[in-house]
């Protein structure tokens, strides 16, 4: 592995906890060399909410020693993707007079339109995780992607601000914090999920991410290259066994099972003449009847994720369609349901990481870390180009986000 400085994404996901270093390498096909990777058994975390931080820290310590143990190094900071119900985007406005005599727009007016936007949409024991900015707004004027050196009187800021739920990021940071690990940035998973699965294309014509892994569904919807909306549903794949361990009454483990070996998402296509034997020899059923649980299940999650699309004015609308990731991705038939309930096109797609082991890219379940780190990359690399840095210290998010970023870690500190 090349020398220079490692970035460690993180996800502790319902199912699993997932880990990814890697340093910059300018001769890969993705710019960057993974050093390390690792999957361990989740604990303490419910529908990406910490729940347990002593139970949470425990798994944290074993990936973080399996990462350690392959890159032959030690690991004491990581960016970490943010999940749970919680976290919700919610278009805000901003407006603020221009400072300087002389009209001439500042980094520091830019701040403070930032600043303005975030207050008006955050609530009680919320706090800002990401403010994407979508539009600035010079004396009425709209479209203005730089405001700065621009002259005016009046700046407002159209954005969207990703909000997170306080207690439940302090729960998130206690756990990495009780296993070693610094989280020196966050990233909303919707986000982060989007930017290891989806092309810039995609993003520019209108697509919408879906991350179906065990304890939620992540969603982000772009457009013209920025995001329109994200959120999280509290309900996954974990929710499917348990139904089909209740609708067969069958052991979670035997359900889990059946639906790894012979799940589908489209129930008609499952012959029922084709007979299912339990290994106990404790009953059968037809393969139709297992697909037709699982069936009911993913149209519940489709029809909320339609309403979303609804919300934003976007339902059957995105040339893009629908790009499906996570683990419960690999249901057979899970993009074709997708495209029938939604109307949109729809495929499984695969980590945008084209250099990486075979075992990160061609598992959707790898999504949202492989995101992370990107995300981090490129706005380290921006800074180091700019700094001379060699390690990095901060790194944040794109550039569009990585300012409030900053200012949200800048919050943390005493
Ligand atoms: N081949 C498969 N067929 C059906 N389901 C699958 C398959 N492979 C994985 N799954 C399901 O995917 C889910 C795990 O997905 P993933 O690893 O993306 O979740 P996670 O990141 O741990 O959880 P979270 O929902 O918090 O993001 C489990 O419910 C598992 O049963
Ligand atoms: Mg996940």
């Amino acid at each position: 592995m090349s020398s220079g400085y490692v970035i460690v994404g993180i996800e502790l996901g319902s199912s699993f906890f997932r880990g990814i270093a890697v340093r910059p390498e300018e001769h890969s096909p993705d710019g960057v060399e993974v050093g390390a990777w690792a999957k361990v058994p989740s604990a303490g975390v419910r529908r990406g909410v910490v729940v347990d931080v002593t139970e949470a820290s425990r798994a944290l310590v074993a990936l973080r020693s399996e990462l350690e143990m392959q890159l032959h190094d030690r690991i004491s900071e990581a960016v970490v993707a943010v999940s749970g119900a919680h976290l919700a985007s919610v278009p805000a406005r901003g407006l603020v007079a221009v400072a300087r005599a002389d009209g001439e727009i500042g980094e520091e007016d830019v701040r403070r339109v930032q600043d303005a936007a975030q207050a008006a949409a955050i609530g009680a024991n919320r706090e800002v995780l990401h403010v994407l900015e979508r539009d600035f707004i010079v004396d009425g004027e709209n479209g203005v992607r730089d405001p700065r050196g621009m002259r005016g009187v009046r700046l407002e800021l159209e954005a969207l601000i990703i909000a997170v739920s306080t207690s439940h990021l302090r729960s998130l940071e206690e756990a990495l914090g009780a296993a070693g690990i610094t989280p020196i940035a966050f990233v909303a998973a919707p986000l982060a999920a989007a930017r290891g699965v989806l092309t810039p294309r995609q993003k520019e014509l209108g697509t919408m991410l879906i991350d179906l892994g065990a304890g939620t569904t992540d969603f982000s919807v772009f457009e013209e290259g920025r995001c329109l909306h994200a959120g999280i549903i509290p309900i996954g794949g974990a929710h499917i066994s348990n139904d089909i361990a209740i609708g067969l009454r069958i052991p979670i483990e035997l359900a889990e099972e059946l639906k790894h070996a012979h799940g589908l998402a489209i129930a008609r296509t499952g012959g029922k003449r084709e007979m299912l034997d339990l290994p106990d020899g404790t009953g059968s059923f037809t393969r139709k009847q297992l697909g037709e649980i699982i069936e009911a299940r993913l149209l519940e999650i489709f029809d909320l994720l339609a309403k979303e699309l609804e919300g934003i004015g976007r339902a059957r609308l995105l040339p893009g369609g629908i790009v499906l990731g996570g683990g419960s991705s690999g249901i057979p038939q899970l993009a074709d349901l997708a495209k029938a309930r939604l109307k949109l096109p729809a495929a499984v797609g695969m980590p945008n990481i084209k250099g990486g082991p075979l075992e990160i890219r061609q598992d959707p379940a790898f999504a949202t870390p492989v995101g992370v780190v990107l995300l981090a990359l490129e706005d380290s690399s921006s800074k180091r180009a700019s700094r001379g840095l060699t390690r990095i210290s901060l790194p944040g998010l794109p550039k569009d986000v990585s300012k409030t970023v900053k200012g949200f870690l800048r919050s943390l500190l005493p």
